[in-house]
């Protein structure tokens, strides 16, 4: 097949991302409304947007694949018109085979004329199949793939049983989710229907998404005697991401499963307190700063979701490559480092200077009287004026006040200063 003379009967465009040139839906000829979602009315899928998403899923497909040091078989279950998969093949060193499916006829006719047009027809095989049924075929020990990445419309939930069988010991699977409204709590029937786990509509909702969606993946996992290990994960404007490990081992499931647990809540004075366990019996039933009736989410993950060195490597790899995205990954990776060790959850400033009504501080002095106070503080990718700290609820909105009417002090002593001068 050569490039031009495809028809695929609908208005298409040539696109560059990253290193790869592909053919996707002209999604301009697609909306006739400004707040029409282009994506979903397009005949074949394809998200401009997701652009940052694919570039850091190149990354670390090249970090893990440099802790291997060996040649690599990739898949992606739920491809669309194939970009992320050809992005994976020709820029990430070492995949040796990527296998690409989606069950939309057009997108596998796209994917299959980009993988043409990208010369990669000898390492990529485009197949058009339901994504369960595909896995299924690679669930054997020689045929398991070293890396599946998963990306679909809202949940992974139910692919994550057949993705989990196709891994091989050892493996990487990426799991996407965009369902954000169950997640973070706006409809939480549906987020224990298909996590097993209640949300929260907290400021903290989108480390709450992962964590869920972390907790789901274990679970499964250890339904199959496998252990998960989560180097990565992120979230960035509707999604959320996490990049695990999976090990063969019921020591690891057990293990795993004693990272499960409950995070309370107090919607009234916003305490919180991660509890390991999976017993509902033990969690408390009033707040023990202010003895409201407290909330909880969960069961979900409470151990790691981050991994410092994985996030070193990811850094090595935007080093070498001149993305257009590339300051705002950087960006991403160094608050993420610094957020590896940091405590569970979040407090947003905006949030709490809103309830007291103060103006809000720079989070960077915030965060500087945090620490010379004593406590752990720490800025989190999940909210650009969020801060991981010890610090109980209490304390954090009393130091707030203090802050705020010291810079208030300052900039009136400025003033005064000022005048004092002229006269
Ligand atoms: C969010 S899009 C994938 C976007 C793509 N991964 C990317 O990076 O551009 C989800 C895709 O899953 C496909 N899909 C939905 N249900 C499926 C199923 N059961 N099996 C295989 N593909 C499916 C849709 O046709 C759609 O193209
Ligand atoms: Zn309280």
């Amino acid at each position: 097949m050569k490039a031009g003379i495809f028809k695929i009967g609908f208005p298409t465009e040539i696109i560059q991302e990253g290193g790869v040139k592909v053919l996707v839906p002209k999604l301009k000829a697609f909306v006739k409304l400004p707040s029409e979602y282009a994506p979903s009315k397009a005949p074949v899928f394809y998200n401009p947007v997701m652009e940052l998403n694919r570039d850091i899923a190149v990354l670390a497909l090249q970090a893990y694949q440099r802790t291997l040091n060996r040649e690599i078989s990739v898949c992606e279950p739920l491809a669309g018109c194939g970009l992320r998969s050809i992005r994976f093949a020709r820029e990430v060193k070492g995949v040796k085979t990527v296998v690409v499916n989606d069950i939309n006829v057009k997108a596998f006719q796209l994917a299959n004329y980009n993988v043409h047009m990208n010369e990669l027809s000898e390492r990529v095989v485009v197949k058009n199949e339901d994504a369960n049924f595909l896995l299924g075929g690679y669930g054997a020990p020689r045929k398991r793939f070293d890396a599946i990445d998963m990306d679909p419309f809202g949940p992974p939930v139910p692919y994550l049983d057949s993705a989990i069988r196709a891994i091989r010991n050892g493996g990487l699977l990426i799991l996407t989710a965009t369902d954000m409204a169950p997640l973070c709590g706006v409809h939480p029937k549906a987020c224990i229907r298909k996590y097993g786990g209640k949300p929260l509509r907290t400021e903290y909702c989108h480390e709450l998404a992962v964590r869920l969606l972390a907790g789901s993946l274990a679970m499964t996992a250890a339904k199959h005697d496998m252990g998960i290990n989560i180097v990565f994960s992120h979230s960035a404007d509707h999604y959320i991401r996490i990049y695990s490990t999976l090990s063969y081992g019921a020591k690891k499931a057990d293990e795993n499963i004693k990272n499960m647990g409950y995070i309370i809540h107090c919607m009234k004075c916003s305490h919180r307190e991660p509890i390991k366990g999976l017993s509902p019996v033990k969690l408390p039933r009033k707040c023990s700063e202010c003895n409201s009736k407290i909330d909880f989410a969960g069961p979900l993950w409470l151990g790691k979701i981050f991994e410092e060195n994985f996030c070193l490597l990811i850094e090595e790899e935007v080093k070498k490559r001149a993305y257009k995205n590339g300051k705002k990954i950087r960006k991403i990776l160094s608050l993420i480092r610094n957020e590896v060790d940091a405590p569970v959850t979040y407090y947003v400033l905006d949030k709490i200077c809103d309830e007291l009504a103060l103006p809000v501080p720079p989070l960077k002095s915030f965060i500087g009287v945090l620490r010379k106070k004593g406590f752990k503080a720490f800025p989190t990718h999940f909210n650009p004026t969020g801060v991981r700290t010890d610090a109980s609820a209490t304390f954090a909105k009393e130091l707030l006040r203090t802050v705020v009417a010291s810079r208030e002090q300052q900039v009136l002593n400025k003033f005064k200063s000022k005048m004092e001068g002229t006269r």
